[in-house]
């Protein structure tokens, strides 16, 4: 990566970060008694009020300054404006909605920053946990809790029989019974599972080494831009399974150690369950 788009990355980390405080004080203080609520692909997916609030929050803070970047977010901004940019802005407002509803405190503002069509910088903000989580490409992982920082570096060595694996479901229920049975047979396999319910975070977690994987079918790239970068700057390895990439129907971050030897053991439940 060149000097100059490393400069780019850093600047606009700066502008993500700034962003992401302002949305966590609007997701916070102006979280409503009575909240809307709306189902999008099936009854159980969820998008409040709230999201699209800070969904529009984010862009519009970002277009102030960034007139003819694009955008891709999980409340259907997708815009290309007339002269665009090379930087398009990975934007999930609420990651982990069902938790945001419930005031389940696991849920995240997750911003990914792609230029020239890579990520390469990202927050995950979990306001309620006190913590936000960031990371640009070649400059370390790190998480900010409450005034103290720290660098993020992922577990390493681990066999799957001793490792902590994280795991999600989409919303069709068709897909939901296939990844039970995964579920079914890693929880035996594994030292536990964990189904906590906000991806981005599930990434950050495994670059905090307090899960050494996490692996799911069915996430979109608002899910995991900004929570890919983190992991991977923290010496984690993220990509698909059986040799494609992540997103293309399963994504993978794990310790490096540990990837192939799970990449193996998800494509063979994969050939079994899907
Ligand atoms: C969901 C969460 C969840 C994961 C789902 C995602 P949303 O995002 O990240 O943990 O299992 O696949 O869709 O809908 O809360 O933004």
């Amino acid at each position: 990566m060149g000097e100059v788009t490393q400069s780019l990355a850093k600047t606009l980390l700066d502008l993500a970060l700034d962003i992401a405080k302002s949305t966590s004080e609007l997701l916070v203080d102006k979280r409503p008694v009575d909240m809307k609520v709306e189902s999008k692909s099936s009854p159980v997916d969820l998008v409040t009020e709230m999201d699209k609030a800070a969904e529009r929050h984010i862009v519009q803070r970002i277009k102030e300054v960034r007139p003819n970047d694009s955008f891709l977010g999980e409340e259907g901004t997708a815009q290309a404006p007339e002269n665009p940019s090379n930087v398009r802005w990975i934007i999930d407002p609420i990651d982990g909605t069902v938790n945001y509803f419930y005031n389940h405190p696991y849920w995240a503002i997750s911003i990914g920053i792609e230029i020239d069509g890579e990520i390469q910088a990202g927050v995950v903000a979990a306001p309620l946990l006190h913590e936000t989580f960031y990371a640009h490409k070649n400059g370390g992982s790190f998480v900010l809790h409450d005034q103290k920082l720290m660098q993020l570096k992922a577990n390493s060595g681990t066999k799957i029989e001793k490792a902590l694996i994280g795991t999600g479901f989409g919303y069709d229920v068709e897909i939901r019974k296939k990844q039970g049975a995964v579920l079914h047979e890693m929880v035996a396999i594994a030292r536990d599972v964990r189904r906590a319910g906000a991806a981005s975070l599930d990434f950050c977690y495994v670059a905090a080494g307090r899960l050494d994987a996490y692996y799911e079918f069915g996430l979109y790239p608002w899910d995991f831009a900004a929570g890919s970068i983190i992991a991977s700057e923290a010496g984690a390895r993220v990509g698909g399974i059986d040799q494609k990439p992540i997103g293309e129907k399963w994504s993978l971050c794990s310790n490096a150690d540990l990837f192939d030897e799970l990449d193996v053991l998800i494509t063979s439940l994969k050939n079994k369950y899907f």
